[in-house]
């Protein structure tokens, strides 16, 4: 369950009339993005692909102690993040899925390699398009440990691949190895990609694919919300607050408001327009970025994520702690809203993982809906191309 308040902390920010007339315009910003090609995320994903993917998870499981997941953007984002959300902070039991391919760090990749010269793993590379520089270098260092383990036909039996259907390196390596392979739908880019093999295998080896699956499309029912939130946003871009500041409360959400980064950061920052997204994980960050909110320049506004009720109950003196951090949480925003803060709250009944799929499929159609309202192609990212190529030429000299 979802509630939204987009009017306590953000009603003396927004003119009503210029909110009235945008917001008229729903169903005509709905038919521009049903027209558009790349919203393949918003068709209900076969049940034959869900199948396969649960087959696989325990043929994972039952052979192997760990999985590699290499990827990068919006091709790890999406698991990685849930990932975090869920797992226990500590002595977690959960079948370890390691994540590489986000860095180039030699001491992460050397201790990588290290810690598993004697796992018995297995690797996952997921690349839509199959030719990313960081995805490809672990690759092939992964590979090539393989390689050295085991025979040609056992390292044929630990590779996965999740990649476009038809195009790229990867996809030409599983027709020639004939490894275990999933698609990302050419319809969907990937930071929109999480009900995809993508991010679902990984998560599969963890979490119960109903819930994620079924949260996700309940989160159709907000589609009103959602572009009201885009316009919000909007209206409050124009009103000079051009820095949106994603808000939680709890520190395994953290990479949540990573993924929120890339999705919007990706969607709408291009012709040089677009909300700058940041994040705060409180109440941490409360003493050091809190006073730049509080007192300094006013270019902010504020998306809380709240969630009302855990099964985690400690008590402080009398008081239960997690009523303590929402009375925090509330107090927090009547005190960034008298500095000037807007503050949008979006709040969750309880952390689980419909609710958190929910949330992702609300906060993807609102990212599309922005980049409209931007007036941008919500779907590409011309700007990541740009330093992708400029790297490829360097290497390539
Ligand atoms: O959202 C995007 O499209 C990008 O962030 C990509 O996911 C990222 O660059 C990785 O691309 P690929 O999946 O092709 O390796």
């Amino acid at each position: 369950m979802i509630k939204f308040d987009f009017q306590t902390y953000i009603k003396p920010f927004i003119d009503e009339n210029k909110f009235n007339e945008l917001y008229s315009k729903k169903n005509e910003y709905i038919d521009k993005l049903n027209s558009l090609e790349m919203t393949g995320w918003k068709k209900e994903i076969d049940r034959n692909t869900i199948n396969n993917i649960e087959q696989t998870a325990n043929y994972i499981k039952s052979n192997f102690e760990c999985l590699v997941v290499i990827g990068i953007g919006g091709s790890f984002l999406g698991s990685y993040s849930f990932h975090q959300a869920f797992k226990k902070y500590f002595n977690d039991n959960s079948f370890e899925v390691i994540y590489a391919g986000t860095t180039l760090s030699s001491k992460y990749l050397d201790e990588l390699y290290e810690y598993l010269k004697d796992k018995n793993f297995c690797i996952n590379v997921i690349s839509k398009s199959g030719t990313t520089m960081e995805t490809t270098i672990t690759y092939n260092l992964l590979k090539d440990l393989l390689k050295r383990k085991y025979s040609e036909e056992e390292v044929r039996r630990r590779i996965i691949v999740t990649t476009d259907k038809e195009t790229g390196n990867l996809r030409k390596e599983v027709n020639e190895k004939g490894y275990i392979s999933f698609e990302i739908p050419s319809d969907i880019g990937g930071r929109y990609s999480f009900m995809t093999p993508a991010h679902l295998l990984p998560l599969a080896l963890n979490y119960n694919l109903k819930d994620i699956v079924d949260g996700y499309y309940d989160g159709k029912r907000f589609i009103d919300k959602a572009f009201e939130y885009a316009v919000i946003r909007k209206l409050l871009f124009d009103n000079k607050k051009q820095v949106e500041c994603f808000t939680v409360y709890e520190e395994s959400l953290y990479y949540f408001t990573e993924w929120l980064k890339q999705l919007f950061g990706e969607t709408e920052g291009k012709n040089n327009v677009g909300i700058y997204p940041t994040s705060m994980v409180h109440t941490r960050d409360l003493h050091s970025l809190g006073q730049f909110v509080q007192d300094g320049n006013k270019i902010l506004f504020e998306t809380f994520i709240k969630i009302d009720n855990t099964k985690h109950f400690i008590k402080y003196n009398n008081d239960d702690l997690h009523t303590i951090n929402n009375i925090v949480e509330d107090s927090v925003e009547r005190a960034h809203f008298s500095g000037n803060t807007p503050c949008i709250e979006i709040e969750l009944d309880e952390l689980n993982e419909s609710n958190l799929s929910e949330l992702i499929y609300f906060f993807m159609l609102s990212a599309a809906f922005s980049g409209l309202l931007f007036g941008v192609d919500p779907f590409n990212q011309p700007g990541v191309e740009v330093y992708k190529k400029e790297v490829k030429e360097s290497l390539n000299k």
